[in-house]
């Protein structure tokens, strides 16, 4: 049998564990905002805010956006399915944008196209599919064009640099999955990062919209 992950759970993880578990406080502690704030720091993002999942994140770094009903968000048609869920979580429209075979991320080059086509884009999703970062520079370059709130989607893609820069601290808002199989895992678990500091402070509790009342 071939393992999808082995995470590593060491000592010093095992001690910090029966820590929280001794303490009695089990759901935000000081290590929870130690942890968003160091994470933010390693990534060269200013704010972090722990959440329950990567989807979760996704969804609350939309909200930060000021994603709406009704808006229409660019993204990947190439991704796990919280990608676009989390457009739909906000009453929003996923509109999809081809990717490069190559890295089968996002292609800049058909982005633009989808920007031309449609009106009123109010953000665009990109997703750092397999620890691979998206094209940045053209992508920054179409932001400065075309005025959109980029989101970035960095739940596979801890760590990892465009040009020397992490990926989850050129847009926006950014969101990262800690889930078991992830590249840096707590089991289950999220975070969101932003250098926005009246986003970071609201909302931090998404709203869920019900899949079948989006529109
Ligand atoms: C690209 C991508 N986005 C979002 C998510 C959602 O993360 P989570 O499973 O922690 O909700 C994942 C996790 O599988 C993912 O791979």
């Amino acid at each position: 049998m071939i393992n999808i992950a082995s995470p590593i759970i060491g000592q010093k993880e095992r001690k910090l564990i029966k820590e929280v578990l001794d303490s009695k406080i089990l759901a935000s502690g000081k290590y929870v905002a130690q942890f968003e704030q160091s994470f933010a720091k390693y990534s060269g993002a200013k704010f972090g805010i722990a959440n329950a999942n990567g989807t979760t994140s996704l969804h609350t770094a939309l909200l930060m956006c000021g994603i709406k009903s009704g808006d229409k968000v660019i993204t990947t048609p190439f991704s796990f399915i919280a990608t676009a869920n989390s457009i739909f979580f906000c009453g929003a429209k996923p509109v999809f944008a081809d990717i490069d075979p190559k890295t089968f991320n996002i292609s800049p080059v058909e982005l633009e196209k989808m920007l031309k086509k449609e009106k009123n884009v109010k953000a665009v999703l990109i997703v750092h599919l397999y620890g691979l970062p998206c094209d940045m520079d053209a992508i920054l370059k179409l932001k400065k064009k075309y005025k959109f709130k980029l989101i970035e989607d960095s739940c596979q893609a801890h760590g990892a640099e465009f040009k020397k820069k992490k990926v989850g601290s050129f847009g926006d808002a950014a969101a990262f999955s800690f889930y078991a199989t992830k590249n840096m895992m707590t089991g289950e678990g999220g975070i969101t990062l932003t250098n926005d500091e009246k986003a970071a402070a609201s909302p931090k509790e998404p709203t869920f919209f019900f899949l079948n009342s989006a529109p």
